[in-house]
C-alpha cells in the first residue's frame, strides 16, 4: 500500500468499522461488500476531501469503490498529492481549455479499474490502448475457466505488441539520439515499445495527470527514466520548440482532437524531412458519411472520429506529404473476434466488428514525411 492507500484503510479501519474484525485490504470492494452495510460514506467523502484537498461530487460511485481506486482518483485530482506533482512543472497552462477536453481528461483520469488494458499489461508491463493486428491461435479457446481466459489475455497482448510493431516498422527506422513525440501516450506502452526498439528519447504526452503519474513509473521500471518522459500536454499546443522532433506517433488518439490544430502542430514540432505515423479508426466516406457502428464506437468511447478523406486533406494541407496509406480491417478483425470471447470484453466489440467487416468503419496507418518549408 503507498501513502494514500494506507491513510483510507486507517481511516475505514478504526473509524468507520469501529473495532469489527473485518479483513480488507486495498482492493477489497467497500461499495460491493458488507463493508458498506458498515461504512458510512459520507463519513469517508467528507474526510477525503479535507485530507487531499478535491472534490468528490462529481465522481461515479463505481470509480472509487475500492480503496484502490479510490486512492487512484485522488492521486490524480489532488494538489497535495506527490504523485500528481511529478510533472507540475511542465503542465501546459491551457492544455485542457474546452468543455470537450476536459470530458476526455476525466475519461483518462477515470479509467483506473480496466481489466481489458491492465491485465494485458500485467507481465511485460506494456499496457496498452489501442487495439491488435494479426491472426490469434485459436488453441486458445479450447481451455476452459480461468485457464482458458488466461490465454486469451496473453493472447490479445501478443496482438496488441504486433500492432505496436506495424506502427513502429512505418517509421522506417531511427536513431538512438532521435527524438520522438508519442502524442496521446495513454499508460506509455507505445513509448516504452519505441524506445526498446530505437533506444531513442521519447516523450509521451496526454490529457491524463494519472496516465503521467502511471508511465512515469513504469519509465522507473523498466529503467529508461533517463531518456522516456511523461507530461500533461495538448497534442494541439504543446510546450516543445520549433522541429524539436524527429518522429511524430499517434496511435488511436487523432479521433479525440481537431486534424488541422493536430496536424499543424506536428508540422512545426517536426524536423524537415521528420516523419509522422498516425494510426486510427476512422469513418470510411466512399461508403457513407456516418453508420449505427461508427456512431456505437464514438459513444462508447467519447471519441468524434474523422472522415478518411479528412485525414490526406488535413496533412497536405499542414505540409506532410504520405508515403504509406494501408487499411488495416482484414489485419484487425481477429482481435475483435477474440476479444469477444474475453470475460472482460466491454461490449463495444460488435460494433467494431460490423464496422469493419461492412467497411464503413476503417482502421488505417498513414505515415507521412514533413516537406521542407
Ligand atoms: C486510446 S488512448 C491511446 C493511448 C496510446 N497511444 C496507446 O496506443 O496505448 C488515447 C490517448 O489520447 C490522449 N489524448 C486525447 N486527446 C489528447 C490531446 N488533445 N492531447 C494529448 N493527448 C490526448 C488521451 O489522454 C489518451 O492517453
Amino acid at each position: 500500500m503507498d501513502d494514500i492507500e494506507r491513510t483510507i484503510h486507517d481511516f475505514v479501519a478504526d473509524v468507520l468499522l469501529e473495532g469489527e474484525d473485518i479483513s480488507f485490504d486495498e482492493r477489497t470492494p467497500l461499495l460491493k461488500h458488507r463493508l458498506i452495510d458498515s461504512l458510512n460514506v459520507e463519513e469517508l467523502i467528507a474526510f477525503v476531501e479535507s485530507e487531499y484537498s478535491i472534490t468528490l461530487s462529481d465522481w461515479l460511485h463505481s470509480k472509487w469503490e475500492t480503496i484502490e481506486s479510490m486512492a487512484g482518483l485522488i492521486r490524480a485530482h489532488s494538489p497535495r498529492s506527490p504523485e500528481a506533482a511529478v510533472s507540475k512543472t511542465d503542465v501546459t497552462p491551457d492544455a485542457i481549455a474546452t468543455d470537450y477536453e476536459k470530458s476526455v481528461a476525466r475519461y483518462w483520469n477515470e479509467k483506473l479499474n480496466d481489466p481489458i488494458n491492465l491485465l494485458l499489461g500485467a507481465e511485460d508491463g506494456l499496457v496498452h490502448h489501442h487495439y491488435g493486428l494479426g491472426e490469434y491461435d485459436p488453441a486458445v479457446l479450447s481451455g476452459s475457466g480461468a485457464d482458458r481466459e488466461a490465454a486469451i489475455i496473453r493472447e490479445l497482448h501478443r496482438l496488441e505488441c504486433a500492432q505496436t510493431d506495424v506502427v513502429l516498422d512505418a517509421f522506417g527506422g531511427m536513431e538512438p539520439d532521435g527524438r520522438l513525440l508519442d502524442a496521446g501516450s495513454g499508460r506509455g506502452g507505445g513509448s516504452f515499445s519505441a524506445h526498446r526498439r530505437f533506444g531513442c528519447w521519447v516523450d509521451g504526452i496526454t490529457l491524463s495527470q494519472y496516465q503521467v503519474d502511471f508511465a512515469t513509473k513504469q519509465a522507473a521500471r523498466h529503467g529508461c527514466t533517463d531518456k522516456v518522459a511523461f507530461h500533461l500536454q495538448n497534442m494541439t499546443r504543446t510546450l516543445f520548440p520549433d522541429g524539436h522532433f524527429d518522429r511524430v506517433l499517434t496511435n488511436e488518439t487523432t479521433m479525440y482532437v481537431d486534424l488541422a490544430a493536430a496536424f499543424g502542430e506536428f508540422a512545426r514540432l517536426l524536423r524537415p524531412g521528420g516523419r509522422y505515423v498516425c494510426v486510427t479508426y476512422c469513418v470510411n466516406d466512399t461508403i457513407a458519411p456516418t453508420s449505427a457502428d461508427c456512431e456505437a464506437v464514438d459513444a462508447h468511447y467519447g471519441t468524434r472520429m474523422h472522415l478518411r478523406s479528412e485525414y490526406l486533406a488535413a496533412l497536405s494541407a499542414a505540409g506532410f506529404s504520405p508515403s504509406q496509406v494501408t487499411v488495416l480491417n482484414a489485419q484487425t478483425i481477429p482481435y475483435w473476434e477474440l476479444r469477444s470471447h474475453s470475460e472482460h470484453r466491454t461490449g463495444v466489440e460488435r460494433a467494431f466488428l460490423d464496422g469493419y467487416r461492412s467497411n464503413v468503419l476503417q482502421y488505417v496507418l498513414i505515415a507521412a514525411d514533413r516537406l521542407p518549408s
